[in-house]
């Protein structure tokens, strides 16, 4: 199987019009990439790693070199999706030559097709910039949560005219900049779709809408790796009760010396 490029992937949408949704999953690792590669079209080394890897409070304290390190190991895990790795916060807002140093960086260090960061009408000089040099960008507007200390949270935007509105300008902007795609984040539903009519390019929903040209949720997320979750997550399996489940069952057996069994013990030869 081929590698998806990035333009197959934006020719998906045409006319405004997506007959096959946009399937996209965060990944970090290796191995997580594997499993989910033949199943997406795009998997995103996110900078939630922060919070999902790491135990961060947030994802402001990611590092470069964390995004470089997982972005290679996904790269390396995966054939077929395209995969896209975060900026992390602090390492391209300053200007669009910090914006190119930085992705050029994680393109030639990581081998990813291309790059996310957040932020709207601000980043479009950025996304043309990047754009006009040979690196795909996607966008990333509503709730972004490299902004929650200005957002003062994590709850869902565009709940006033005005500030769906305005993020109705940002996805617009970056459209007009040429970013390769838009991912939605926490957003009314209503908005979700405008946005998704307004722009040539597709959208990724994630607590957005069922009519964006996609969707992406953190796989630890929709895999149930976590008690608490936010409402627009899905949960498709239980894993952390597998976990739980099987520690448990290790555990007791070490106990009451039943692990290791004949099976995983090295005999003498007869
Ligand atoms: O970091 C991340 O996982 C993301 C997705 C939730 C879109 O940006
Ligand atoms: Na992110």
């Amino acid at each position: 199987m081929r590698r998806l490029t990035i333009p197959a992937i934006r020719q998906r949408k045409k006319d405004g019009v997506t007959a096959e949704p946009v399937v996209m999953l965060t990944a970090y690792t290796a191995r997580q990439a594997q499993l989910l590669d033949a199943h997406c079209d795009l998997l995103l080394v996110g900078d939630s790693l922060g919070q999902v890897i790491y135990g961060l409070p947030s994802s402001l304290p990611v590092t470069l070199d964390m995004m470089v390190a997982h972005g290679a190991a996904v790269v390396r895990g995966s054939w077929h999706s395209a995969v896209i790795v975060d900026l992390p916060f602090g390492t391209y807002e300053a200007s669009p030559q910090q914006a190119f140093e930085t992705a050029a960086r994680v393109l030639r260090e990581t081998g990813c097709a291309g790059v996310k960061l957040e932020g709207g009408a601000a980043m479009a000089e950025t996304v043309a910039f990047l754009s006009q040099r040979g690196i795909p960008v996607m966008g990333h507007i509503g709730l972004t949560p490299q902004a929650v200390n200005q957002l003062g949270g994590y709850g869902a935007r565009g709940r006033s005219e005005a500030e769906a509105e305005k993020i109705l300008g940002d996805a617009r902007a970056l459209d007009k900049a040429g970013a390769f795609g838009i991912v939605i984040e926490g957003v009314v539903e209503p908005l979700a779709v405008a946005i998704t009519q307004a722009v040539a390019c597709p959208t990724i929903g994630i607590g957005g809408s069922a009519q964006c040209d996609g969707q992406v949720l953190v796989t630890e997320d929709m895999l149930g790796m976590f008690e608490r979750v936010p409402r627009f997550v899905k949960r498709y399996a239980d894993v952390a009760g597998l976990i739980s489940e099987a520690a448990a069952h290790y555990a007791a057996e070490v106990r009451d010396r039943s692990f290791p069994g004949i099976e995983q013990t090295y005999q003498p030869k007869a």
